[in-house]
């Protein structure tokens, strides 16, 4: 029987080829930021409260506008084809039918005009582009499809080493690809590939800044993990932040989430702050907020459920999260996710 994120995630291992599983779970290096996202929830413990009266509770909770039916949207996912036909299009659904946000990459392996149409908060996620005006259709062509804020990935200016990926052979297979992307730009011969190929193009503040001054919708950095790094996003015009250390898939030996999380918020007061990376149950969800954030992203578990049976499988995998995350509050006392704080859990020292 399917019935948690592991569940789902040990079917996908069964039912996809290896190098697309070695794709989607794999991390950086020697996978210890990897390892680091899921134990950083697990060690943490929740203190739980009785005989409140919790009745007319709610995990409902708004975000920049977005209403969320609990706090939490899917993470932006490259090339969900790889897992259904129907790839973004049934996550899309997936993440409507239980009331939360999606957060679309710019890899979508589908168009942004073919998403079907959806109550439920549409995100774009975009790196920023050599050229300014390429980062500006790719934006233009999401909000024109109905999205409501934009994501800017700010921590992967280059590909992480992944090496599960690389032994098990991983390519895109025939018909899947990143339909909105312009080809790689060509990289000069000689010398360094990161620093005078990659990084020679690679975005700095002052464009994240110009593009926050030319968005009709907020824009949040996706990335970061250091206090200063969240400073500067709010000073180059971020509505927000999302902490995250892209699911440790670029740079191995970096923090958890959980480690730093408390740190930005209290750099950060008043102002949207979303956990990414490890959440795997409802209760991880609890514990991100209880550190100070505002919702989470849902990244593996959503890409494993549509693996398993497509929009119903990701539904499915979501709605669990809800019922883990509703029981979780029922029992520590929260009758809304405002009153979830740092008092709720149990921190051994
Ligand atoms: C990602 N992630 C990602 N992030 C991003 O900003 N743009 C992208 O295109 C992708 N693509 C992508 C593909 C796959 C297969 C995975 C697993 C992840 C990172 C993603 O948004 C998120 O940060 C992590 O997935 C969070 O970690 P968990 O929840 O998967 O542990």
């Amino acid at each position: 029987m399917l019935l948690t994120a592991e569940d789902f995630e040990q079917e996908a291992d069964r039912l996809l080829p290896l190098e697309v599983f070695s794709y989607l779970a794999g991390g950086a290096g020697q996978e210890t930021t990897l390892a680091r996202n899921t134990a950083q929830w697990a060690e943490i413990g929740l203190m739980p409260r009785h005989l409140r009266n919790l009745a007319g509770g709610t995990a409902a909770r708004q975000i920049l506008g977005a209403a969320l039916a609990f706090p939490a949207l899917v993470a932006p996912m490259a090339f969900q084809r790889l897992a259904c036909p129907e790839g973004e299009a049934a996550m899309r659904l997936a993440a409507a039918a239980q009331g939360i946000g999606m957060v679309l990459s710019c890899q979508t392996s589908v168009a942004p005009e073919d998403l079907p149409q959806a109550p439920g908060p549409l995100w774009f996620q975009l790196y920023l582009q050599p050229d300014p005006q390429v980062t500006r259709a790719l934006a233009a062509r999401a909000l024109a499809a109905g999205a409501e804020a934009l994501v800017v990935t700010i921590d992967a200016p280059i590909n992480g080493l992944r090496n599960r990926e690389v032994r098990a052979g991983f390519r895109l297979p025939q018909g899947v690809q990143a339909v909105m992307m312009p080809p790689p730009p060509q990289l000069p011969e000689g010398g360094s590939l990161v620093f005078d190929g990659l990084m020679a193009l690679a975005p700095v503040w002052a464009d994240l800044a110009a593009l926050c001054a030319e968005s009709p919708v907020p824009v949040l950095a996706k990335g970061v993990l250091h206090p200063d790094d969240a400073a500067l996003a709010i000073e180059a015009g971020c509505a927000g932040v999302i902490v995250s250390n892209h699911g440790g898939r670029v740079l191995d030996g970096v923090p958890g989430v959980a480690d730093v999380l408390p740190a930005i918020r209290a750099r950060l007061p008043g102002l949207p702050v979303l956990a990414d990376g490890g959440i795997r149950q409802g209760s991880d969800i609890f514990k991100a907020l209880a550190l100070g954030a505002d919702a989470v992203l849902i990244g593996r578990p959503a890409f494993y459920g549509l693996a398993v049976d497509g929009a119903r499988g990701a539904s499915q995998v979501l709605r669990r999260f809800r019922e883990e995350f509703e029981v979780t509050m029922a029992l520590c006392g929260c009758r809304s996710p405002d009153e979830i704080g740092p008092e709720t859990l149990y921190l051994k020292r």
